[in-house]
């Protein structure tokens, strides 16, 4: 039995997990900094830093005590490496990179979009190579082919903000406060979805996505309803323009994973990143996939945004390239997924 250590600090979650190969999870710990930058009305990067500094080292005890296990028993430390913030990557990557260090063993840096489209390996039943994943996280939409661990070509792209991205920024036109996405579901539920027809930017043909003027329409719709009068615009307008917003977004998402399966013959789908923690996506994407015969893996919410446990278990698949190196403090803010190669774990 192999035993990884996770740490993910990429952005404004702290993680720690504990994977065995075999026996999967045995311990898990996240800690949100949601109230630390709510006054902020978004994620303020230092401040992130500095809360992961404080937090990440009693979390790992905490962890490995919870777990059973001694940090001896560790077999290797996995930390997210890129892409996130600078600093809130350097906090898990030195530390991740020490222990393993003084208790010396591998450190593995993960790439923490592999990461989110392994994390449905975590649950049962496991998905089976070759599927389709949809990322849809705060800074990527992808759909991406994978044909096993580390093998992965991107079949579509956003061109300009990423799923998560449009409804924080559309969250935040509605004077929701931070975290946006999971503020702008709720509101969601409470208005008619056909209230407004919003646009589907780029629904109608290929893979890529677009949804910055999927923003922008919203916000001119605000603009004219709310009008020149100062009268305030009514509770229900603003549930109603979520609700359509949200629509909007969801058909173009499941549009392009059908047209993904379509063009390659694969009929598994699995989502992957905060979004798919959306219940209006995963709804729609249950009942298409029960019309078209497809199988859709969703991990658990808790395994679609940031998390400790994705990390370890993308470290255990990449433990192999990382075993034949002393630890490294690797850091990437930006790293394209298409840069990864094939492993031998899994
Ligand atoms: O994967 P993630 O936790 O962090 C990144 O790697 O970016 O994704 C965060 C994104 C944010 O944009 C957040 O607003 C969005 O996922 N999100 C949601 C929901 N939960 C998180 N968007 C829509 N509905 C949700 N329930
Ligand atoms: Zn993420």
């Amino acid at each position: 039995m192999v035993k990884v250590l996770g740490i993910e600090t990429s952005c404004d979650e702290t993680g720690v997990a504990v994977y065995a190969s075999g026996r999967g999870l045995l311990a898990e710990a996240l800690f949100s900094q949601v109230e630390i930058h709510k006054p902020f009305g978004g994620v303020v990067p230092e401040l992130a830093s500095r809360d992961h500094a404080a937090r990440l080292a009693p979390m790992i005890r905490a962890v490995v005590g919870e777990a059973q296990i001694t940090l001896e028993d560790l077999d290797a430390v996995a930390y997210a490496a890129g892409p996130g913030l600078i600093g809130a990557l350097m906090v898990g990557a030195s530390l991740g990179a020490s222990l393993a260090l003084a208790l010396a063993i591998p450190a593995v840096p993960v790439h923490h979009m592999e990461a989110h489209l392994l994390a449905a390996m975590l649950e049962t039943p496991r998905p089976e190579f070759p599927f389709i994943a949809l990322l849809v996280s705060g800074g990527h939409t992808q759909l991406v082919r994978v044909r096993g661990h580390g093998d992965y070509e991107t079949l579509g792209n956003t061109l300009d903000d990423a799923a998560g991205e449009a409804f924080d920024k559309v969250a935040r036109l509605l004077s929701l406060p931070y975290p946006g996405g999971p503020a702008l579901a709720a509101l969601a539920e409470r208005g008619d979805a056909a209230a407004f027809a919003f646009p589907r930017p780029l629904k109608s043909r290929g893979l890529d996505m677009s949804f910055s003027g999927l923003k922008t329409a919203v916000r001119l719709e605000l603009e004219k309803r709310r009008g020149g009068d100062g009268v305030a615009p009514s509770p229900s307008l603003h549930a109603d323009v979520a609700a359509s917003f949200q629509a909007a977004v969801v058909d173009t998402l499941v549009t392009k994973c059908l047209r993904a399966v379509d063009e390659t013959g694969i009929r598994q789908l699995v989502i992957a990143g905060g979004v798919g923690a959306n219940t209006a996506l995963r709804e729609e994407l249950r009942l298409q996939g029960e019309r078209h015969g497809i199988v859709v893996h969703y991990p658990r919410p808790g395994l679609c945004t940031d998390n400790g446990a994705m990390i370890a278990y993308a470290g255990w698949c990449r433990l192999g390239d990382a075993a034949r190196e002393s630890p490294r403090i690797v850091a990437r803010p930006r790293w394209p997924l298409d840069e990864l190669r094939p492993v031998g774990n899994g």
